[in-house]
């Protein structure tokens, strides 16, 4: 079976021959003695036109075919140069694989994201998700390949902990308990003992404590792979199933993380732009006006780079236009952030240096006590898209910092322990992977661009 990306990639090999093809049927145009197949076979973004005749002893049979229909095609590939698709098949033979019923949901029509959002298991037959799901698949590999040409080692971490990587409490809780007869210690808490594992456990938040183990003996790695947060944030950028890559890189500071964040961003849109055009013309249509353009010009400009305390300086002038106000101290929230980066520079920031009391326990003091050697990137359209810092590299500092938190160190030996045996300064980050697919295709709902989403109140499939 010769697939529609090979055809269009590669004409020239297949015109005027008998080739075979398989897919789901588009929409079927019949008349009296011949008609008209739209085939997909997700490929390809572009469909394949069938035309097929009288001749054939199955026509009232194809011509009654419902969308959605799985079908093998036989037939002759000509080049049609009159007609607005570059060519079509003739054919000779059409065997129905899977009729599909009539109710199929998915007409030729366009439907809302939040109808199609309701069919979870059909939507990525849809032309939004065939380029969403494309352009994230996409992604992946240029997010891999990126690391890999660096020589980056991929760590794959743990995905049950013992340890909150982020010190915020938002976990999902792993047991097998029965949880109408929880057994009680001495004191009336929970005895984990004899659970699975003998200890309390949860999904974890995030690899970076692990990556860091990595890092400390490989120099340079990076994670990619699922976190999860019981945050009860319903918003169109939050997931409870999200999936992250942090790199960690040894002997690096902030402004190293800043410029591999920066390179990596930038590699991946040209990357994506490059490998993807029909689907990123789709976008640049269909989605989201300008898309293109905009992206052209992230790859060919520098962030910019802006510490926390200037930008609340900017902010506060500005409080008038929010409905949570900023000043000093305060955590930015998503309109604080894209106020920064839609209105003032209007194009991706870093915003560095942030008060240690809203960031979390492993990065690095500043030296004027009060801030940590942070960072957060923030793009136009979504705002935070990676956080990341300097991690604290001396022992006695990050122990204090753990104890001023009342973080029990229990749980968290193996990370002093990389402050006890040949310490380094270094640094990494965590991007969002799916804030970077709705980056890219300019999708604004975080439920649109991960295949089965989980978000508060909603595990479907
Ligand atoms: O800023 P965060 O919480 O940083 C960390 O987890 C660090 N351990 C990263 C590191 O330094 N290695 O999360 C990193 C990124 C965010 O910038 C955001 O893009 C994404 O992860 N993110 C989420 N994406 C979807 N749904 C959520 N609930 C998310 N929470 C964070
Ligand atoms: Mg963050």
């Amino acid at each position: 079976i010769t697939s529609v990306r090979e055809i269009y990639k590669n004409r020239e090999k297949f015109l005027d021959k008998k080739i075979t093809v398989g897919g789901w049927v588009r929409s079927v145009r019949g008349s009296k003695n011949f008609g008209f197949i739209v085939l997909h076979d997700g490929t390809y973004f572009e469909p394949l036109q069938i035309v097929y005749h009288d001749k054939l002893a199955n026509f009232e049979k194809i011509s009654k075919l419902n969308v959605g229909a799985a079908i093998i095609v036989k037939g002759m590939l000509v080049a049609t140069p009159k007609a607005k698709q570059p060519f079509e098949i003739q054919a000779d033979e059409v065997s129905v694989e899977g009729a599909s019923a009539s109710d199929y949901p998915l007409q030729k029509k366009r439907h809302t994201m939040e109808y199609l959002r309701t069919m979870q298991h059909l939507r990525p037959r849809a032309n939004t998700f065939q380029a969403v799901f494309r352009v994230r698949s996409l992604c992946a590999y240029a997010i891999h390949k990126f690391f890999q040409d660096r020589g980056f080692v991929y760590v794959n971490t743990p995905l049950i902990t013992g340890s909150d990587a982020e010190g915020a409490g938002e976990m999902f809780q792993v047991t097998t308990m029965d949880l109408n007869n929880v057994p009680k210690d001495k004191k009336g808490n929970t005895d984990y003992s004899q659970d699975f594992f003998g200890k309390e456990t949860n999904l974890t938040v995030s690899g970076q404590l692990d990556a860091e183990a990595f890092a400390q003996a490989f120099g340079k790695v990076y994670t990619f792979g699922p976190t999860f947060r019981a945050e009860n944030s319903n918003t169109t950028r939050h997931a409870a199933e999200f999936w992250m890559i942090e790199p960690e890189i040894a002997f690096a500071d902030l402004c190293d993380d800043m410029q591999l964040a920066e390179d990596m961003l930038k590699y991946v849109i040209r990357y994506v732009m490059q490998e993807a055009p029909e689907e990123m013309k789709f976008f640049n249509s269909f989605v989201d006006k300008g898309l293109i353009e905009r992206l052209e010009h992230v790859v060919n400009s520098d962030f910019a780079r802006v510490t926390y305390t200037k930008a609340v300086e900017i902010l506060e002038k500005n409080n008038d236009k929010f409905s949570y106000k900023v000043h000093w101290g305060t955590d930015l929230q998503t309109e604080h952030e894209r106020y920064l980066t839609e209105e003032v520079y209007k194009k991706p920031i870093f915003v560095t240096d942030y008060p240690k009391d809203i960031k979390a326990f492993y990065m690095k003091l500043n030296e004027d006590g009060k801030t940590v050697a942070a960072m957060d990137c923030l793009v136009p359209g979504i705002g935070e898209i990676i956080g990341g810092s300097q991690r604290e590299d001396d022992y006695k500092k990050l122990e204090s910092r753990m104890d001023e938190l009342g973080l029990d160190s229990e749980g968290y030996e193996f990370y002093l322990d990389l402050r006890k045996y040949g310490s380094t300064r270094h640094a990494g980050f965590g991007l969002g992977f799916e804030r970077c697919v709705m980056y890219l295709t300019g999708i604004g709902n975080i439920r649109d661009v991960i295949p089965f989403p989980r978000t508060v109140g909603n595990c479907e499939l």
